[in-house]
């Protein structure tokens, strides 16, 4: 397993690896791994000559008052999960080789940043959008793959690609759950047993939902209140039905669409989703 650690030895592997002919595939993290993660690397091992995988707790997607510092930090564990998974590089830079004194750049995604998420959280999609793309300029992938889990940050990086002619293919991988359907998150491991059944609300609820646009209903409103009323135990942030590729809101369901929500549960904000296409 090679661990590099500065833009400039990243950059450099990659150019030596595109010299060669090589593809390179690109998961990008911030590391406290689970099967979420995995099935984003193997998914890469399985359609590029090689695999980075990035751990970088960023803080610009942080705000003073969120978790950044107590963000679980498991570096050793997620080495052996990455070798496990096929990966050959770990991209592992420090903040400060990300953001060095003076460091002034950052990238703004218009409209499909706005809402949902970003209504609590103002500052993340730019956070996002900015790490995003130095990592993909130190990387330098052919294909960067990305979890449906966070469908709106998934929308921002695909929009943010195509728009400054990033040249990389953009792939969205399903969501992973846990066996009761409780959606995969680092941020998991922040739920007492209690919250952690409590939680459940979020997908049993997206799932009723589901089976209600399978049956053929269309009317947002309609969709909103009835997975509101599944998720009355848990503090709502939204729960949003939104166009999948502008991420707006949309009053019917005519085309691809998300049905997104977000919720405190005790100490840890989770979100979870479903797409459906009519
Ligand atoms: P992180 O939360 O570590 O997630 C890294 C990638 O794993 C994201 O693309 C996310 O959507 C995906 N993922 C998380 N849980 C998943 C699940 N249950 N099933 C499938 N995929 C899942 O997202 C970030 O990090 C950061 O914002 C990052 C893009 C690395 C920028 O800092």
């Amino acid at each position: 397993m090679i661990i590099l650690e500065t833009p400039k030895a990243m950059r450099a592997w990659s150019l030596e690896q595109k010299r060669l002919g090589k593809t390179i595939g690109f998961v990008p993290t911030m590391g406290a791994l689970h099967e979420g993660h995995l099935s984003l690397m193997r998914a890469s091992v399985k359609e590029n000559d090689l695999t980075v995988a990035s751990i970088f707790v960023n803080p610009t997607q942080f705000a003073p008052n969120e978790d950044f510092n107590k963000y679980p930090r498991t570096f050793e564990t997620d080495k052996a999960m990455c070798e496990e998974a096929g990966v050959q590089v770990i991209y592992a830079p420090g903040p400060r080789d990300m953001y060095p004194e003076g460091y002034s750049t950052y990238v703004t995604v218009e409209k499909v940043s706005e809402g949902l998420c970003s209504k609590t959280r103002p500052h993340f999609f730019r956070g996002v959008a900015t790490v995003v793309a130095k990592l993909f300029n130190a990387v330098l992938p052919d294909r960067a793959y990305f979890g449906q889990k966070d469908a709106q940050q998934y929308a921002v990086i695909r929009r943010m690609a195509d728009d400054l002619d990033m040249g990389i293919e953009v792939i969205e991988m399903p969501i992973i759950r846990e066996p009761d359907g409780l959606a995969m998150s680092s941020r998991n491991r922040y739920l007492s047993p209690e919250d952690r059944q409590r939680a459940l609300c979020l997908s049993q609820s997206l799932f009723a939902a589901e089976a209600m646009l399978k049956a053929g209903e269309r009317s947002a409103a309609v969709l909103i209140a009835a997975v509101r009323e599944g998720m009355k135990t848990v503090e709502i942030d939204y729960v949003e039905v939104v166009d999948a590729g502008t991420m707006q809101p949309v009053e019917r369901v005519d085309g691809p669409i998300v049905l997104a929500v977000a919720a405190q549960v005790g100490p840890a904000r989770l979100i979870d989703n479903i797409k459906f296409k009519p």
